[in-house]
């Protein structure tokens, strides 16, 4: 039996545990206006940044496989930076179309710096994660990357995308996290790993006191997807996308603003 042609015209898939993703896909969207999107959120598997290598491994490849079954995108995107560095490779060989990752931006803040003393953000898996000191090892040997686990970002950012005010609590403890380690002082440049963290980003520069450059990868994949897409025809005009959950339909009422704001508006359960 052979496998489904996929269209060219097929939808990207973006995939994250919660909204995350959503800061990549809003810069994909800057990109290719009109290219069909599918966002699936696995909210019955959030979050990711407090489970085991071992159960995303397993997770992850499965869930993306029923996903590629069930809307047949010519891509997938993993819009998570906890997935992505645990596993980009096992989805890669599971599935037969590209896959594009979501890695901590290590390199161009290595090249922002003027302090050489860089702050890195992501979820308490993503840190220990032996791909960053790969990283940290190729493109930032020479400078200090110091890194902080704030899983409570994540909530921050759920929180603020459903129109209520994340607890600025939660956005002073991240900043300290960073600021209390030896040469925290003098950080200039924050990477933020986790997809999450974009969206809060106005909230961590007003909790630093000084002007902080913030990165994420978010721009680099838009520009990676468009170049990987760049012989489709993309359709003339625009259609809302599909958002698919792994929770349930009631879980997502409370971002209807949001979803709206993103063409998001045909709802689906996993
Ligand atoms: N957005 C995910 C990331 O980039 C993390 C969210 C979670 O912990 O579930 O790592």
């Amino acid at each position: 039996m052979t496998a489904d042609p996929v269209k060219k015209t097929a939808p990207l898939l973006f995939f994250d545990t919660g909204m995350g993703g959503l800061s990549i896909l809003r810069e994909a969207q800057k990109l290719l206006p009109t290219a069909p999107f599918i966002y699936a959120a696995d909210y019955a598997g959030m979050p990711y940044g407090m489970k085991a290598e071992e159960e995303l491994s397993t997770r992850i490849p499965l869930l993306l496989g029923r996903l590629v079954e069930r809307y047949k995108p010519q891509m997938v995107i993993i819009a998570c930076n906890t997935a992505s560095t645990i596993a980009l490779d096992v989805v890669r060989s599971v599935l037969d179309i590209p896959v594009v990752g979501t890695v901590p931006a290590v390199k161009p803040a290595s090249q922002m710096t003027k302090t050489g003393v860089i702050g890195l953000l992501g979820t308490q898996a993503t840190i220990r994660q032996p791909y960053v000191d790969r990283l940290a090892a190729e493109f930032a040997a020479d400078k200090k990357l110091l890194r902080f686990g704030a899983p409570e970002l994540v909530d921050a950012a759920e929180t603020k995308l459903r129109g209520e005010i994340p607890d600025l609590k939660t956005i002073d403890t991240a900043v300290a996290g960073l600021t209390a380690q030896e040469h925290g002082d003098e950080i200039d440049t924050v990477i933020l790993a986790c997809t999450h963290f974009p969206l809060v980003q106005e909230e961590l520069q007003k909790s630093f006191v000084r002007d902080i450059q913030f990165i994420d990868g978010s721009q680099g994949i838009a520009r990676r997807i468009a170049y990987l897409t760049s012989n489709v025809m993309w359709p003339k005009f625009p259609k809302n996308g599909v958002f698919v959950t792994t929770g349930t339909l009631d879980q997502l009422f409370p971002y209807r603003a949001t979803l709206q704001e993103f063409g998001l508006t045909n709802l689906e359960a996993l």
